[in-house]
């Protein structure tokens, strides 16, 4: 190929790294204002009144708004409506960052003097803390009947028999907690409505949520609402639901005032108010053959909802499917339920409630393999997926399973055997500090799977203007992933020309068509195949019309980066876009792709679970100093199959920065929380890896081709991140002869 598996520059990098890219705070329209937002600041209780007379007289405020100004539904929620916009007097309080008002005003400073004047009465009510308080039921914290208000399973073969006939089985309890996304660019949108039409600027994942959403709190039909994305700094998930609720005040401010308002959230309030991965308890019983075969697998979760819902049913789905690991095993019952508690409510993080499961499932292959005198690199082997193999779920898989080569490459790639001695060395010379090797392997579903099929599409317009030059648009965002690089090498791909030579557009709803979020590792699939497609067509119109003017057949056209070969002529890719438009021939055209539909059973969580799956395999290498209990990650080996590497490089900084970011939650990050109050509210208290904790990765690609795929493409966005929490945890296991039981792993739980 010409550049698809190649390594190419990021197309927006040298804006960014100059500082010259416009982010949301970044923008400043003529008469804008600024916004803020009153707070609950208490986690669970009644709102009784509000008064914002005093707010009101703060010289430079234009605007307080409450619920009584919201146009159309006060209400958000992508499964079930439960979480108000702004809190109503006399409905419930549920966390402690719930809206009860938002404000608009000339400077920052009279907005936050203004947030501060507003009066409000509650009654306060006891909160839930805990997954087991809530499961008492004994306070309710939402409107249905019980906390648990969510179950998902699955139900396949004869658990019961199998645990009868195992020769080993293991049964162990796991808790995960909190990880926060944590990306650089905090949340925020500026809404600039002008009295016809709305538009708003904003960091999103998925602008065409915040459009649908925006609709809804100001009854406003969708053309009406012109939703831009803004360059994202960042994003793993919690950028997905979280900027409708941005966006909506921002939105409303604008609608009530008829000025451009901005609202950019403080690091402060953006982790105490937006969506965090799921604190879960799992308890696990697995049965075994004597030679380390997964006979049954029986499973129960509990994810901590928070407050609302929001994505929690979605994000169960994959903790379901994701459950049994990347296993083929046949006799399967699992149990996941999403519980409400009074706290911030839980939703996207890169791995999507599989990261939770993952880690439980793979603790329990290693103890198996401790029991059964087995290597802990054998059991994985012995148990994993190949072609014509069914997944937990009873997906049969026709194509595209790299797992065994995963593991294969990572056992070469370290010299397995060697290092086992090597440890074992240095375990026998050193009293007080261990060392431990941990594998993981485990599987990711590509795309929104069976349950989000409704969504799973996606638009692209590509454009050649007469001097060859092209602009892409897609309905995927750029996040800072590289999807804007990844596309526009497909692009160049299929037509020939350089990429120096094509710009992407900012996506904006009112011109790409919904393409779902840009989330579920689906991007370079979905936005890269409709670019695809809309460049194939391009291409189809070029070759017909220089095959008749050339007289020359397809064939006769070579196609090399930035120029065509026809017979003995050599033309710029500029030159035959200036013949094709002078000739009227359409350079313009949209893409699009769907995917392949999907067999599943809901009721029993038995099918066709995702499209396509990636397969990872990491080991990684810890120190761990047994006197003051600190953990040292010092080398970590992972290969993913990802179908194929459209930019190289772009998928070896994914597989470095999801394994960081999986490392921050094995052993590092922890929201601290008092009386239902975050107080680990910024960068000094919640503490991420620095450049300084990175270890040295060894990255490794393999490439299973996806028959759907763009070039056979799957994706990395999440598998990145999840391979590493349970390698980590099985490393630490194994130099302090513990089962390690829950992440993060603390330094007062090593001692
Ligand atoms: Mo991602 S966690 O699917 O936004």
């Amino acid at each position: 190929m010409k550049i698809v598996g190649k390594i190419a520059k990021r197309i927006e990098g040298k804006e960014k790294g100059y500082g010259e890219s416009k982010y949301t705070a970044d923008l400043y329209l003529d008469r804008m204002l600024y916004a803020g937002v009153v707070y609950s600041n208490i986690p669970h209780g009644i709102l009784k009144s509000i008064d914002v007379s005093e707010a009101e007289k703060i010289p430079g405020i234009v605007k307080v708004a409450t619920y009584k100004d919201v146009p159309g539904t006060n209400k958000f929620g992508v499964v079930t409506k439960d979480m108000w916009f702004l809190i109503p007097v006399g409905e419930k309080i549920r966390f402690e960052h719930d809206a009860i008002a938002v404000i608009a005003g000339e400077s920052k400073e009279a907005v936050e003097e203004a947030v501060s004047k507003v009066k409000f009465e509650v009654e306060e009510l006891r909160p839930v803390l805990t997954i087991e308080e809530a499961i008492k039921d004994e306070i309710k914290v939402n409107d249905e009947n019980t906390n648990v208000a969510f179950h998902k399973k699955i139900r396949r073969g004869d658990v019961d028999k199998v645990f009868k006939e195992a020769d080993l089985i293991i049964e162990r309890d796991f808790k995960t907690d909190y990880q926060e996304q944590a990306y650089l660019e905090p949340q925020g949108a500026i809404a600039d409505y002008d009295g016809e039409v709305m538009k708003i600027y904003a960091s999103m994942q998925c602008p065409f949520y915040v459009q649908e959403d925006v609709s809804e709190i100001l009854d406003m039909p969708f053309n009406k609402i012109d939703v831009i994305q803004m360059e994202t700094g960042g994003g793993f998930g919690g950028k997905e639901d979280v900027p409708s609720y941005i966006a909506s005040k921002a939105a409303l401010l604008s609608y009530l005032t008829k000025r451009p308002v901005k609202l950019i959230y403080e690091r402060e309030h953006d982790i105490k108010e937006t969506s965090k991965r799921h604190p879960s308890k799992s308890h696990y019983k697995a049965a075994f053959k004597k030679d380390g075969t997964l006979i049954g697998l029986k499973s129960e979760t509990y994810l901590d909802m928070g407050a609302y819902s929001t994505l929690s049913p979605i994000v169960m789905y994959r903790t379901l499917t994701h459950s049994a690991g990347a296993y083929k095993v046949s006799n399967v019952y699992v149990d996941v339920y999403g519980v409400y508690t009074n706290k911030v409510p839980c939703g996207a993080f890169r791995g999507f409630g599989s990261p939770q499961v993952l880690f439980a499932i793979e603790s329990i292959m290693d103890e198996a393999a401790e029991k059964l005198g087995l290597d802990p690199y054998d059991i994985r082997l012995k148990n994993a997926l190949d072609l014509g193999d069914e997944t937990a779920t009873g997906h049969k898989l026709e194509f595209s399973v790299g797992a065994k080569k995963t593991l294969e490459h990572v056992k070469n790639m370290s010299k397995y055997d060697d290092l086992k001695k090597e440890i074992e060395d240095f375990n026998k010379k050193n009293k007080f500090k261990k060392r431990g090797l941990g594998w993981s392997h485990i599987i990711y579903g590509v795309s929104l799977g069976a349950g989000g099929q409704h969504l799973d599409a996606a638009n692209s317009e590509v454009h050649v203007f007469p001097d060859g030059t092209i602009n892409i648009m897609f309905g995927g965002t750029e996040i800072g992933q590289g999807a804007k690089t990844a596309v526009s090498m497909i692009v160049s791909e299929v037509l020939g020309q350089k990429l120096e030579k094509i710009h992407v557009l900012q996506t904006d709803t009112f011109i790409v068509q919904d393409s779902g979020p840009t989330v579920a590792s689906r991007t370079t699939v979905f936005s890269g195949n409709a670019a695809k497609d809309a460049a194939e067509k391009i291409k189809k119109n070029i070759i017909d019309f220089l095959c008749k003017k050339f007289d020359v057949s397809p064939d006769e056209i070579k196609i090399e980066l930035g120029v065509y070969k026809i017979k003995d002529n050599t033309f710029t890719f500029g030159e035959i876009a200036k013949m094709c438009n002078d000739a009227n021939v359409q350079l313009n055209e949209s893409g699009w792709f769907k995917s392949p539909k999907l067999k599943f059973d809901m009721e029993n969580g038995v099918g066709e679970a995702y499209v396509t799956y990636t397969y990872s395999t990491q080991l990684s290498l810890v120190e761990v100093d047994i006197l003051t209990g600190k953990i040292d990650v010092k080398k970590m080996w992972i290969s993913h199959d990802i179908g194929k590497a459209i930019n190289y490089d772009g998928v070896i900084g994914q597989i470095q920065g999801g394994a960081v970011q999986g490392m921050g939650h094995a052993i590092m990050e922890e929201i601290k929380q008092k009386d239902g109050k975050i107080i680990s509210d910024n960068f000094n208290n919640y503490i991420i890896p620095t450049i300084k904790d990175i270890p040295e990765i060894i990255p490794d690609v393999v490439e299973e081709e996806f028959p759907y795929g763009p070039f056979g493409a799957k994706g990395i966005g999440e598998p990145s991140l999840m391979s590493a929490p349970p390698s980590i945890a099985n490393a630490v296991s194994n130099a302090i002869k513990r089962r390690i039981i829950k992440i993060p792993i603390s330094i007062e739980d090593i001692i």
